[in-house]
């Protein structure tokens, strides 16, 4: 089996369900709070675990309760954990998420997230060159991030990029990473307001994608045709991890040697059936759950 990895956030998300999103300088009631296992690169690890792939998680968490809760999660998920290390004097990465009227508000608080740096890096670097692919997105300091991505392709091996929360990635990064995963806001902050969806996905066939919320997701194929993969129609209960699911479904399907069309149709089918219940990683499906979506 491939082995994938991940480089990124370990979060506990303080989740509030609410009638709505307040608005600013607006105090709500809140129907129900939950401290639930969340972050960026932790979501993305479950994802690929429940769809039945080997996948190592690396990152940081802090000595508190909730890291070690938080690992106890990755290991019950089948996430392998034989390299996350524990930030003294620091607390765990923390998502304060807001769930109202089918969509949600999210502030990171990185905690040791922040401290995931070229050293740990090094510390970690023979076990991350071992994979068939690396995963990564934007909640470890961005320095890091091209630190792993420069290192990952001098040694030819494949890394996505899921650049979120959104921030600007230098060209050379963009060159080097096999897939970059943005949606629509985080690629004008990448590539500029200057030129159409269509015309970015034309300059990087089969390796940008961008994702579009409840239109689905496009790419563009190898001999120039753009693909778009319109969303599933859903009940939505928590879109929050929705792109991680993606993000995850795509990464195991290509590294299982999917062609990108096949890779995305899975994806989108993933990431639908996430949004049916409540919590970032609490809708991941298995690969019997996606294969039953796709086959009906
Ligand atoms: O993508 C969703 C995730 O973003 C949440 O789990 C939260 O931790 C934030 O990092």
């Amino acid at each position: 089996m491939m082995k994938i990895a991940v480089v990124g956030s370990i979060n506990v998300d303080m989740t509030v369900t609410a009638e709505r999103i307040p608005k600013k300088g607006e105090t709500l009631r809140g129907d129900s709070l939950h401290y639930i296992p969340g972050g960026k690169g932790a979501n993305q690890a479950v994802a690929m675990a429940k769809l039945g792939a080997e996948v190592e998680m690396f990152g940081l968490v802090g000595d508190d309760a909730m890291g070690v809760k938080m690992i106890d999660n990755l290991k019950a998920q089948g996430v392998k954990c034989d390299h996350i290390g524990t930030v003294k004097g620091e607390s765990t990465g923390t998502a304060v998420i807001t769930v109202g009227e089918s969509d949600n508000t999210i502030i990171v608080v990185a905690g040791a997230n922040g401290k995931v740096d070229k050293n740990y890096i090094d510390g970690v670097k023979d076990a991350l060159l071992a994979q068939d692919m690396v995963v990564l997105q934007h909640e470890i300091p961005l320095e890091t991030v091209a630190y792993i991505v420069n290192l990952m392709s001098e040694h030819g091996v494949p890394v996505v990029l899921n650049p979120a929360p959104a921030a600007n990635v230098p060209a050379e990064i963009v060159e080097k990473v096999t897939y970059l995963t943005p949606n629509e806001h985080e690629a004008v902050l990448i590539f500029g307001e200057g030129a159409s969806t269509e015309e970015l996905l034309r300059k990087y066939p089969e390796k940008l994608i961008i994702t579009q919320g409840s239109r689905g997701v496009s790419t563009c194929l190898a001999d120039g045709t753009i693909l778009t993969v319109p969303a599933r129609k859903v009940e939505v209960v928590d879109t929050t991890g929705a792109g991680d699911t993606l993000n995850g479904a795509f990464a195991v399907r290509r590294a299982a040697g999917d062609d990108m069309e096949k890779a995305l149709i899975y994806a989108n089918a993933a990431a639908s059936l996430s949004i049916g219940k409540f919590g970032a990683q609490g809708g991941m499906p298995t690969a019997e759950e996606v294969e039953e979506v796709l086959n009906k």
